[in-house]
């Protein structure tokens, strides 16, 4: 496996596979590599002749008082992930070679970023957005691997594409987790070990209300009891229970259309999501 810490190591060698017409699967991560990174490897790998992994912590989607020195790192863990994988390639770049000067272009993500996540995290997706532009030039992907995990991000993903003419096919994982439903997340670990014991409530919360909304068809009343259930059985507190349109994330009427269950809740040192979606039958 061979670790690319330079944008030109990087452009020449994703310029050289495709030259020998070969299928580049990209899975970008900001490391700390788990077992929800490694089912993108896996699958990128069964679709791809060669497998590009990035883990780079970028600075651009973190907000002020948000967790960018503290997020965790451990680059010697994810090389080893990556290689138990068969992943070809881990590109791991400085800040500096990704951003050597104060940016003078950044992406604005106008449509889907006003519910869930991009309602309090203001600015966060269009760093995503500018950091997933420049990583696409670099890499070049014939495909690009997201967990549903982060399934706003994969609908802004879906729109930056569309709108940029990325030449690049989205592929959506399912989320993984843990034996007791707790989506994995590299966060977790900032969890309290009681916190990580009520931590399971909140994909069973997203279950419950999916058969709610199958019995009451009325997405206000199963909110609220949710919100009210999560605040109950956990310490933490709830910073948004929505139920929305998918992948648009408008608030409509319940109907036959796919929405998303999704939640976030905010413990002492962590802040979890997680989502479901639901297609009423
Ligand atoms: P990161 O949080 O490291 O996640 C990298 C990818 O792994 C994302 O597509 C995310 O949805 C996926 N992932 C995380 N936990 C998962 C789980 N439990 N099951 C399935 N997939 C999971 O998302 C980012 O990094 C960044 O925003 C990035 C796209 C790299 C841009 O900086």
């Amino acid at each position: 496996m061979k670790i690319i810490r330079s944008i030109r190591e990087m452009t020449a060698y994703s310029k050289t596979q495709l030259a020998a017409g070969k299928s580049l699967g990209f899975v970008p991560t900001m490391g700390y590599l788990h077992d929800g990174h490694a089912a993108l490897m896996q699958q990128a790998i069964r679709e791809n002749d060669i497998v590009v992994v990035s883990s780079f912590v970028n600075p651009l989607q973190f907000g002020p008082n948000e967790d960018f020195e503290r997020y965790p790192r451990d680059f010697a863990r994810d090389e080893k992930v990556a290689n138990d994988n068969g992943v070809d390639v881990v590109f791991y770049p400085e800040v500096r070679e990704m951003y050597p000067d104060q940016p003078s272009v950044v992406l604005h993500v106008t449509k889907r970023v006003n519910a869930l996540c991009g309602k309090t995290r203001e600015g966060h997706f269009d760093g995503v957005a500018t950091v997933l532009s420049k990583l696409f030039h670099l890499v070049s992907p014939t495909r690009a691997y997201f967990g549903m995990k982060d399934a706003q991000q994969v609908a802004v993903v879906q729109g930056l594409i569309k709108d940029l003419n990325f030449q690049v096919e989205l592929v959506a994982c399912p989320t993984v987790r843990e034996e007791d439903g707790l989506a994995k997340s590299s966060r977790n670990v900032y969890l309290s070990p009681q916190e990580r014991k009520e931590a399971p409530v909140l994909y069973r919360s997203l279950k419950v209300a999916a058969e709610l909304l199958e019995k009451e068809k009325n997405i206000t009343l199963v909110k609220e009891k949710m919100v009210e259930y999560v605040e109950t059985e956990t310490s933490g507190s709830v910073d948004y229970f929505e139920i929305l349109s998918y992948p648009e994330l408008e608030e409509v009427p319940f109907s036959g259309q796919t929405m998303i269950i999704a939640l976030a809740v905010q413990f002492e040192n962590a802040r979890l999501i997680d989502n479901l979606l639901f297609t009423h039958n």
